[in-house]
């Protein structure tokens, strides 16, 4: 009887660690998906919605009360270049035409340029300065079931730059937490994950504005950098991007690993993809500049595979690294009180 009560004692209480969704480090204990993906309370969220879009919802305005949004907003519209809208909001561009030839707005789905053709806005950046890297970072996140993902990365010391969406942000705080506590780098990927040509300007600007906003109430730093959904930006929402201090990321190889099961990208294909990469740094196509691939924290099998394909990457490249590690950008946020390793003294991979 006595054993039997100190074990249920004590297995209650292991039990209860395991399902502490109060605090990061408790939530970064819950080891299993199903459980890590159920939504919980988190009252600094809870408390916030007010100043906030609908959860999932794609932002068109900026909130009637939110004045800092809308001053913000009014001191750079009457300047954002006269580029109209396309498309929808849901990347459907099938009636848009537009000079492919001429490439007028640096539109990048349509013609992958990353060198705007407007002066004053500072190319995208595709790749990372340093020969031999991988800038390592993953989309989507943060993803509700992350933490076997986030606990191999730990184990292996290793470092990524994670691109949120700030609905995530908002509906999975503590995940969020736990990517600034392990020293992950996070940049934006806009609250809705829209394709950002297809928004009114005041929409393209609310969708940054409030990821931001999510991201510095959630885990107190602001970003500075951002990846477009689909990687849909042209010189219009660069500029907007840049006067919220956004700098551009984008990727020069894409392992397709979001499409794998649709379109006829299979799991090989995703594979095929990573193998490809590989065999590139090891004939020394990064030699003289680094790479970066678009890769995802959307779901188990993006996660997997990242995980299955580590050793080999860490093998094929001599540094996998965040982007801002990669850039020397020893900042990476607006608060100055954080600051990353230089790429000289970083020491990842082990
Ligand atoms: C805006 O209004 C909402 C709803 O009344 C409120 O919860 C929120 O705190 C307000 N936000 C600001 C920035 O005043
Ligand atoms: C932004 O500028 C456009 C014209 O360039 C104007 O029609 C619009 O009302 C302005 N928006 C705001 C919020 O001032
Ligand atoms: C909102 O954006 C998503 C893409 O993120 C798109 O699929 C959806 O159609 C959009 N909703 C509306 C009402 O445009
Ligand atoms: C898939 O591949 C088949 C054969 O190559 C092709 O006919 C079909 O149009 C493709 N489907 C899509 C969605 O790309
Ligand atoms: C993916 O799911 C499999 C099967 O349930 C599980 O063994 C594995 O740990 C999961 N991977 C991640 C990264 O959660
Ligand atoms: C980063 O800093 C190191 C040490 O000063 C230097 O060797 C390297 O060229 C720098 N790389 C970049 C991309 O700035
Ligand atoms: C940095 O300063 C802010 C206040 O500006 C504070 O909230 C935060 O906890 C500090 N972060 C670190 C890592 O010291
Ligand atoms: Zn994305």
């Amino acid at each position: 009887m006595r054993t039997s009560s100190v074990l249920l004692l004590l297995f209650s209480a292991v039990g209860a660690q395991a399902q502490d969704r109060t605090t990061e480090a408790g939530d970064a204990g819950i080891e299993d998906p199903d459980a890590e993906c159920q939504s919980y309370y988190y009252a600094p969220v809870s408390n916030a919605m007010g100043s906030f879009p609908t959860i999932r919802a794609n932002v068109t305005s900026i909130l009637a009360n939110d004045t800092v949004g809308q001053q913000k907003f009014l001191a750079m519209n009457s300047s954002i270049p006269n580029i109209a809208p396309r498309g929808t909001l849901g990347g459907d561009f099938s009636q848009v035409t537009y000079d492919q030839a001429a490439d007028p707005d640096c539109w990048w789905t349509q013609t992958q340029c990353v060198t705007p053709k407007l002066a004053d806005l500072k190319p995208d950046v595709a790749s990372v300065p340093e020969p031999r890297t991988l800038g390592y970072g993953f989309d989507d996140g943060p993803a509700c079931g992350h933490n076997r993902f986030y606990n191999y990365l730990a184990e292996q010391n290793q470092k990524a730059t994670m691109f949120f969406i700030g609905s995530n942000v908002m509906w999975f705080p503590l995940e969020a937490q736990r990517a600034v506590a392990d020293g992950h780098q996070i940049c934006a990927h806009t609250w809705s994950h829209p394709s950002m040509t297809a928004a009114t300007n005041e929409g393209a600007f609310a969708e940054l504005w409030y990821s931001i906003q999510a991201i510095k109430l959630v885990t107190n730093v602001t970003p500075t950098c951002w990846r477009p959904p689909r990687g849909d930006v042209d010189d219009r929402i660069r500029y907007i991007a840049t006067q919220l201090g956004l700098e551009t990321i984008m990727w020069g190889f894409d392992s397709f690993d979001w499409e794998a099961g649709t379109n006829n990208i299979t799991t090989d294909t995703v594979q095929g993809n990573y193998d490809s990469l590989m065999a590139k740094a090891g004939s020394g196509a990064f030699d003289g500049i680094g790479a970066i691939m678009l890769t995802h924290e959307l779901n188990n099998y993006t996660m997997q595979t990242a995980m299955d394909n580590y050793p080999k990457l860490a093998a094929a490249f001599d540094h996998l690294v965040p982007i801002a590690v990669a850039q020397n950008k020893t900042q990476p946020y607006v608060e100055t009180n954080y600051s990353m390793p230089s790429f000289a003294d970083c020491a990842y991979p082990l």
